[in-house]
């Protein structure tokens, strides 16, 4: 299929990867974007000779696939060359973290890429250039991401908890005896971590509450919950690496939610930049039920109602957000 339509430029870091790997071949067949979508992609790696060597072959790969909307891979380990004129910069590049490490074990080391990273972008990325942050824990590293680009508003930036929301998804499909498409709405609040909070009160099922449907109190809090906060850790202990399938076809769902207007009366969990809403406070990037215009804008929707265990765990994730803000606070400039 041949299209008119002008490329998107993807700026991707730790394109070399095991999520690249997984990513690229998806971006690259429309996935992402739509199947009349032409993209360039703008693969960004360390500048050493074994990730640069990778990152050829990986990208001979994608040409032996003969994408027709794949017009152009850009290689190289310059930020400055890799978001040149990118409308979306995927930041993925950071070390993953092993067996028996929570994920923001991980700030002191992958902290300080987003810095140089945001910068990058905020200077040579194009004007509408958005951002999405995967590389643990995405959630301040995309905190880090945004102070660090002057002048980008705060809108454009995003990190990943639609991982998540997908494995709460099928947890509660699997439980209910539906398909995943009867649960809808799939809401995951606050850290990509041990604390997220799966809320179980305002996601549906056939339209109905989740917890009405489910009719079992103590599995919900108990089961479920602990099984989608640990699932990242449970998928390192039997792979001896960090899930890469399942986080990159999350990333298509995210940008692709965030491009798309949302369908009426649905929300997706996203990370953004809170603007008080539930109690967040302001500035700390956080998941929220989020909507989409389609026009490159979102909301953050209001007035969900939460009991008090769910109240209680949201304050115990915010809370973890807040300390992992002090840890960066010199990458704050
Ligand atoms: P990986 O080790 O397979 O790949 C990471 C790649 O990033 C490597 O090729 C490395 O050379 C590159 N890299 C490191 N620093 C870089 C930099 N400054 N610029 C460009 N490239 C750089 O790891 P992976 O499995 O692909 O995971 C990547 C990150 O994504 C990890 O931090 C992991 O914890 C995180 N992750 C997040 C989610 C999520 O839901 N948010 C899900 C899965 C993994
Ligand atoms: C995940 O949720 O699978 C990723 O964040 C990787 C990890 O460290 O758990």
């Amino acid at each position: 299929m041949s299209s008119s339509k002008t490329p998107i430029r993807v700026a991707v870091t730790g394109a070399a990867g095991q999520i690249g790997y997984a990513l690229l071949p998806r971006i690259a067949n429309g996935d992402m974007f739509g199947s009349d979508q032409p993209v360039i992609l703008q693969l960004i790696e360390i500048p050493n000779d074994k990730a640069m060597a990778a990152l050829k072959g990986v990208a001979m790969e994608l040409e032996d696939c003969a994408f027709p909307l794949l017009s152009d891979i850009v290689l190289t380990s310059d930020p400055k060359i890799g978001f040149k004129d990118a409308h979306w910069a995927l930041l993925i590049g950071s070390k993953p973290r092993g067996p028996g490490m929570e994920r923001n074990d991980l700030i002191r080391e992958n902290g300080p890429i987003f810095t140089g990273q945001g910068r990058a972008i905020a200077e040579h990325g194009h004007s509408s250039v958005r951002v999405a942050v995967v590389g643990n824990p995405c959630n301040t590293n995309c905190l880090i991401a945004m102070h660090s680009a002057k002048g980008l508003p705060r809108e454009r930036f995003s990190a990943m908890t639609r991982l998540d929301q997908n494995r709460a998804q099928a947890q509660l499909a699997a439980r209910a005896k539906v398909p995943t498409t009867s649960v809808t709405n799939t809401l995951i609040w606050g850290n990509h971590s041990a604390t997220q909070v799966p809320d179980y009160k305002n996601t549906r099922i056939g339209g109905k509450s989740a917890e009405s449907v489910i009719g079992d109190l103590k599995w919900l809090q108990g089961e479920f919950f602990s099984t989608v906060q640990q699932r990242g850790a449970a998928i390192i202990q039997a792979r001896g690496l960090s899930s890469a399938a399942s986080a990159a076809s999350a990333l298509i769902d995210h940008v692709r939610d965030l491009v798309r207007p949302t369908p009426a009366g649905e929300w997706r969990s996203v990370c953004v930049s809170s603007d008080g809403s539930y109690g967040v406070p302001e500035g700390l990037i956080s998941s929220f039920p989020v909507r989409a215009d389609g026009k490159g804008g979102w909301s953050i929707v209001q007035g969900l109602d939460l009991d008090s265990f769910l109240k209680q765990r949201l304050q115990a994730t915010v809370a973890e957000l807040a300390k992992e803000r002090e840890v960066v606070a010199n990458l704050l400039s």
